[in-house]
């Protein structure tokens, strides 16, 4: 296994440097340093989403290349996450490949991981189950023991707050509860100063080019979306400055400013200093934008300025032309 990937990986590189040599001039340094931007950097993860794993070896092998990318980082990535539909349909066997393929790896000094729509669909709709393997493999994969699909962690000194849906539909079943919590963790994360980082799979309703991005012919408001929810969920997260909201769910490419009359929608699309970060899927072809599978955004985050960067993880590439950057304020 190792020396499949290794040696794919190294002919990948060797190609790489030559091409770069070439046409780095019109594609930017998509070979540049795996480590971040300047010194001062306090925070760098790495962010990947719609895993979708199954029982098959070449899923799992495609996981395999971008965990050896990250574990080869020439600055160590403070957290992996992974922004739900994690696995294909939240059974035992295909988290079992998941946590298989993190156990040869150390992508990053945290992992943590966000339950999507197709995690809950275990069994013959079983949510309670996909609940426990969430559980389970949250403990195996990320060393982290949670009692439910929500919780917030802290890494470096800033807190992520992770959301889920308690149900197995296909938007987002969120509690009454879990907005009052998710208020609560706002409020407690704002008294440090810092931006907070928000994982939910579920972008917010009408965002990113949705309904219409979600592709269905006659597509309603809530489409793709978190669902009746949504409105709570966005005012809450909006009422505090320097919020990163990341999600997954549409399986929509990269795309940059200038291409949201193109293609309908920004990967990124900011209001004030929130900020909607929105993941390609990463085991399929994106349906949409910049066409890649493997690719994903890592983030580092520095005392007045956040910087996006857009990354083939399992090329081992970065996309220059996808970056962002974010003044604090
Ligand atoms: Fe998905």
């Amino acid at each position: 296994m190792f020396g499949f990937i290794t040696f794919i990986k190294g002919m990948v590189a060797a190609i790489l440097t030559v091409l770069q040599l070439f046409f780095g001039i019109f594609f930017g340094d998509f070979t540049a340093p795996t480590k971040p931007l300047q010194e001062d950097c306090k925070l760098n993860f790495a962010v990947i989403s719609d895993v979708h794993m199954t029982e098959e070896k070449a899923r799992a092998d495609m996981l395999r290349f971008g965990l050896q990318d990250m574990q080869e980082f020439e600055s160590p990535l403070d957290a992996l996450i992974l922004s739900g539909d994690i696995t294909d349909h939240g059974e035992r066997e295909e988290w079992e490949n998941v946590a298989n393929a993190f156990a040869d790896y150390t992508p990053a000094k945290n992992i943590i991981l966000a339950q999507g729509n197709h995690d809950t669909w275990t069994g013959d709709d079983d949510y309670a189950l996909s609940r426990e393997h969430f559980f389970e493999f949250n403990e195996k994969i990320a060393g982290r023991e949670i009692d439910n699909v929500y919780y917030s962690t802290k890494v470096n000194g800033y807190t992520f707050i992770v959301l889920g849906s308690e149900a197995d539909h296909t938007s987002q079943t969120v509690s009454d509860e879990q907005v009052a919590w998710l208020a609560e963790e706002m409020e407690k994360a704002s008294q440090d100063g810092l931006p907070i980082f928000v994982i939910n799979h579920w972008p917010i309703n009408e965002s990113h080019g949705l309904p219409e991005t979600w592709g269905d012919a006659e597509p309603m408001p809530d489409d793709g979306g978190i669902g009746d929810k949504s409105a709570e969920v966005e005012k809450i997260l909006k009422s505090y400055n320097n919020v990163f909201y990341i999600t997954g769910h549409i399986h929509s490419g990269f795309t940059k400013p200038g291409q949201e009359d193109v293609y309908g929608y920004l990967s990124v699309e900011s209001d004030g200093s929130f900020h909607s970060v929105n993941l390609p899927q990463y085991m399929y072809l994106t349906l949409r934008g910049r066409i890649a599978n493997g690719t994903g955004f890592t983030f580092e985050v520095y005392e007045d300025k956040v910087e996006i960067r857009a990354r083939s993880f399992s090329a081992g590439v970065w996309y220059t032309d996808y970056d962002w950057s974010f003044d604090l304020v």
